[in-house]
């Protein structure tokens, strides 16, 4: 059994801000912020729009590029729709502050009236956790077949437009896989599939990257009046130092497969599975697609393990930083411009709040 992805889409918000364009309004520059972080530009949504409408769209692209790929059997999206086992939205931007999920409105709209909904709430890190999650609900039940994974986010909505060392590094945006469980091998000659992930958290930088207003903690008062919508704060220089150590942890993880996890729960078939599987090299991995946060963290991790820079794949430049959506975004992007192909082992890895972090290692 293998869980593939069988195909991508992604959602983009048509209003382009360039540096440009936020140095009209703030004290910034397209230098500074080129120069720290390789951002350009970002997409930024309409204030009447959903993260759900944007986490719809691109869902709904996949399922299209599914049929037109003639990757399914089903020729309408309707149809496919249905075929939808399970929906896992990763996003921090929820329509609603938990209650609903978002993912049951992303099922509601894609008309997936036979899938399971859920949301996951990992941050930047949320397509990696997603992917995983959906690989074990498909896993466990022999009638489930198809997953929508995606990440949505809708950042500009909980953003301080005054506060320059934050509102210029994000952006919106969702991108989408399809996933199904095929009867292709997992392991050995011809695999094929998400063949393991890293899923990790450290709750102590919790307060590192923080919407603090909203929830259980800080709950609204009646009668209150605020200066400032709920928005997110961060210790730039903390998430930094955190994330260069994440990227290069999980990538050396994921080509090892020497996670403690793993060594705590092995038994004998899982260590002749890790043999087998133990070693891949860089030189094997064809792209890595990593969470577009900052290229400078990307660049300072591949300089530390020796990984040519050309390997990990950017679009920061265009988009921003679009959390949950920003890995599944380059992943269609990557895809649909044949950047990658069918049996190519494709890495992901990121960061987020939380803090949490984590990576994918994929045959395509
Ligand atoms: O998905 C995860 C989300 N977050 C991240 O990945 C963020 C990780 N952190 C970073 O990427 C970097 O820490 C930042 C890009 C946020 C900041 O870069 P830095 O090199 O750590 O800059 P800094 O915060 O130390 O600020 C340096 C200077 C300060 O001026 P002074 O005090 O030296 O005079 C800031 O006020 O840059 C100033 N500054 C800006 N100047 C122009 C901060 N933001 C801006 C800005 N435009 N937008």
């Amino acid at each position: 059994m293998a869980i593939e992805i069988i195909s991508t889409g992604r959602a983009i918000p048509p209003r382009r801000v360039t540096n440009n364009d936020l140095a009209g309004m703030i004290d910034t520059n397209d230098e500074w912020i080129r120069s720290h972080t390789g951002i350009g530009a970002r997409h930024l949504a309409d204030s009447g729009m959903a993260c759900s409408d944007l986490a719809a769209e691109a869902g709904r692209q996949a399922l299209v590029s599914a049929i037109e790929r003639g990757a399914v059997a089903e020729s309408t999206v309707e149809a496919l729709a249905l075929t939808v086992d399970v929906i896992v939205l990763g996003t921090t931007t929820q329509d609603f502050c938990g209650c609903p999920s978002t993912a049951c409105i992303v099922q509601d709209k894609l008309g997936a009236k036979n899938a399971a909904a859920l949301d996951i709430s990992a941050a930047c890190s949320g397509f990696i956790y997603g992917l995983e999650t959906a690989a074990g609900l498909l896993g466990v039940n022999a009638r489930r077949k198809r997953a929508l994974v995606i990440g949505s986010e809708l950042l500009s909505h909980f953003i301080d437009w005054n506060d320059r060392g934050v509102c210029v590094l994000f952006g919106d945006g969702a991108g989408a896989v399809l996933v199904e469980k095929t009867a292709a091998p997992s392991e050995g000659e011809g695999r094929r599939g998400l063949l393991r992930s890293i899923l990790a958290a450290d709750g102590s930088g919790a307060d590192s990257l923080i919407i603090r207003r909203g929830g259980s903690r800080n709950p609204w008062q009646a009668g209150e009046v605020v200066d400032t919508p709920p928005h997110l704060e961060m210790n730039g220089r903390a998430v930094y130092n955190f994330a260069v150590k994440a990227v290069t942890g999980t990538i050396e993880a994921l080509l090892s497969d020497q996670r403690s996890e793993d060594r705590r729960s092995e038994d004998q078939s899982s260590e002749d599975q890790r043999s087998e599987d133990a070693g891949i090299s860089i030189d094997d991995v064809v792209r890595i697609v990593p969470h577009q946060a900052n290229a400078r963290i990307v660049q300072a991790a591949a300089k530390r393990l020796g990984i040519p820079e050309e390997k990990f794949y950017l679009n920061i430049e265009e988009y921003a930083n679009t959390s949950a959506a920003s890995i599944p975004i380059a992943l269609d992007e990557l895809n649909r411009s044949g950047q990658i192909r069918r049996g190519d082992l494709i890495m992901t890895v990121g960061f987020g709040s939380g803090l949490t972090f984590g990576g994918n290692l994929i045959v395509w």
